[in-house]
Formats: structure tokens, sequence, C-alpha cells
């Protein structure tokens, strides 16, 4: 197969950890004789410093004609830091995401056993936990009417849902519902904000077409508490954007590291995938990013081209570094591996030269030293 790949590697770490993926994905394409061809383009605060906008009408032209996007991180300090910025790279993410109506965020969770150390939780907690969060991605308090008085002493931001964006999202996650354990927990703050109430009746009416799935509806500020105290009990998790966007940061340290989740973003136009961290500034150009959160979104996108297998492998490969003590220092600040080893690790796998052809002794060199 031929595939066209936009590849934006945005801002901190973005470049880094996307490279791996490109390593990856070339060991697949050379395995399993595909062909994909990348084309780099711009976005977020690299975008601003190059152009001085933070998404460029080339960038979302190359996006639309490719088949798939795979993007890195984006945000820089220096916008953080000011409020007042008129022209911020984050908003070169939101407009990509609003232009190819890319309206359901999927955020899958789960751990490696050989990390529940990690994981702020008692293992007990992590056994069984397996569940996906879908994020409505296009609408809601994102993307309403922003207001700012003149001598900036009020501020509002709109929060507004309609049935059909309610209804396409949630059509996905019923039927990825159906395909897993055939439970789905709408979470919403309906006893508050009337765009929640809309969600719930919405999702009630649609209910009705999937009855082999159990639906159940909680509040927000529970299900952050549950996901806490009973990870194992979600399935399928839909949610508004700002919710979803919490939730999943909080969901994400359950595998111990924010740096190992992936997600994908689908909609009407081209699908695109990232890992679920941020821009990560602190290590940007060091060489000691996570790059399996990157490299599971890459997983992602070969689902999504319907190459299960080379997926699989990939998957496997991920988890035969994770499970060897082969992780970067956001695992283990004691004794890690760099980003382009762990990169190299999981092509050398997909190349099928482990655990035969490598010699322990050589990945060793290339841990490192600085405790
Ligand atoms: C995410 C990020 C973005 C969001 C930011 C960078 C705009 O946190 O993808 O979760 O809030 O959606
Ligand atoms: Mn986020």
């Amino acid at each position: 197969m031929e595939k066209n790949i936009a590849v934006i590697f945005g801002d901190g770490i973005g470049p880094e950890v996307t490279r791996q993926s490109i390593k990856v994905l070339n060991a697949i394409a050379q395995q399993f004789n595909h062909r994909f061809n990348y084309k780099y383009c711009l976005m977020g605060a690299d975008a601003i410093d190059k152009t001085g906008n933070p998404l460029p009408d080339q960038t979302i032209n190359v996006c639309l004609n490719s088949d798939a996007i795979l993007f890195g991180a984006i945000g820089h300090p220096k916008y953080d830091n000011d409020p007042t910025a008129k022209v911020r790279p984050e908003q070169g993410l939101l407009k990509l995401r609003k232009s190819l109506q890319l309206f359901a965020n999927i955020r899958p969770v789960n751990t490696y056993p050989a990390l529940h150390h990690l994981s702020p939780l008692k293992s007990e907690k992590l056994q069984n936990v397996d569940f996906i969060i879908y994020r409505e991605l296009t609408g809601g308090i994102y993307f309403g009417k922003k207001e700012v008085n003149k001598d900036y002493t009020e501020a509002s931001d709109l929060c507004v849902y309609n049935k059909s964006e309610i209804e396409r999202i949630a059509h996905v996650a019923f039927q990825d519902a159906q395909k897993r354990r055939k439970k789905l927990t709408l979470v919403d703050k309906a006893n508050v904000l009337e765009t929640s109430r809309l969600w719930r009746k919405v999702v009630q009416e649609i209910a009705r077409a999937y009855p082999d799935v159990n639906v159940d509806y909680m509040f927000v500020d529970n299900a952050a508490m549950q996901i806490i105290l009973n990870p194992a009990q979600f399935d399928i998790i839909l949610t508004e954007n700002m919710f979803g966007d919490i939730l999943s940061d909080e969901a994400s340290v359950l595998s111990g590291s924010l740096g190992l989740l992936p997600s994908a973003s689908v909609g009407v136009s081209t699908a695109m995938f990232e890992p679920i961290h941020g821009s990560y500034p602190q290590a940007a150009g060091k060489d000691i990013a996570n790059p399996v959160g990157s490299i599971l979104s890459a997983v992602m996108m070969l689902e999504y081209f319907e190459m299960y297998e080379e997926a699989k492998l990939v998957k496997e490969a991920v988890a035969w570094t994770q499970t060897n003590g082969f992780v970067t220092k956001d695992i283990n600040a004691e004794s890690f591996y760099f980003t382009n080893t762990i990169g190299d690790l999981i092509t050398d796998y997909v190349n099928n030269r482990f655990p035969a052809e490598i010699n322990p002794a050589n990945i060793e060199l290339r841990k490192s030293t600085i405790i």
C-alpha cells in the first residue's frame, strides 16, 4: 500500500519523538512492502517563528491532501506566560482540528504490568484497566465566543453544543463500545450545565439504537474521583471537549507516565495522530523525552490504514522495550535510555533483529550514565 502522511513536528519535544515514529514506520514499510511518503509542514510556535502564522494555509492544504497526519506537540513557554499575546501556538492546533472537522479525539488508557510500580495508584487498582476516552474535539467552550472587556477586568468563554455535534461523536463511541465490553459512560455536569443536559438527552435517544450497550451517566466531578478509585470500571467514556481534555491527562498517570499515551483524532477529513503529552520544553533537544506516546500514535495510524498485522508488531515491540527496562527518564530516572535509543530498539525489533542479533552489551552502551 502507498500512503501520504503529513508530518507536523511542532514544538518542544515534538520533532524528536516524531522522528522515532518515522523510523519505526520506515521499518514497517520495508518489512511489509508499503510505501509511506512524508510531507513536512509547520504549525505552532515553530510556524509563528518562521511565518508569523501558527497554521500556515500550506499546512492545511497538505493535510487535506494526505491520508493521515502525524503530529508531535504544541506550545512554548514564551506564550504561556504572556496572557495578552494575540497570536498563540495552540490557535494553530485548534484551527486545524476545526478545519478538518476532527470531531472525535480517541484516547486509549491501559497499563503495562511491568510499570505498575510507577503509577500513583496501588497495583491492585490497575488490574484490568483498559478504557478509551472519546473526547468531543471541535465544539464546546474551546470554540464558543470569547470576550474580554477593554480594561481587561472581565472575560467570558461561551460553551455551545448542538444536537448534531453530539450525535456524530456518540455514534462513533457507541459503535466502538459494541466491539469492546459494551459499556459506555457519558461524563457531564448535567446537574448544573444546560449543554450537559442536552448531551444526556441526545445520548439517551441514541442509546436506543444500541440496545446491547450498557449506558451509564456520571457527573464529571465524580468521574474524576472514580478514575482514581476504580479505573477498571470504565470501558468507553464519552464526554465533551474540556472535560475530556482534563480527564485524559488525569487518566494518563494510571499508566505510569503521560509520555506513554497516544491519541487519534478522526472526523470528516484527514485523521490526525498525536501523543497526548505536551511540548515539554524543558526536555527539548536533550534526547530524554519518551517517544512511546508518539510511536503508539503511529500504531493507531496503522490501524486506521487497516494494517492490523503491522500495528500489532509495533505494539509488541513497544511492550518488549517497556517490560525489559528499555525506558526513558520519565519512567526510570536512575537507569534510562535516550529517546533515539528507544526508537532504534523498537525499529530493530520491527526489523526482526530481536532478540537474537542484538548484543545486550551494545544496548548497554547506549544507556545513559547520568544519574
Ligand atoms: C490536548 C492539548 C490541547 C487541548 C492544547 C495544546 C490546545 O492539551 O491536545 O489535549 O487542550 O486540546
Ligand atoms: Mn490536553
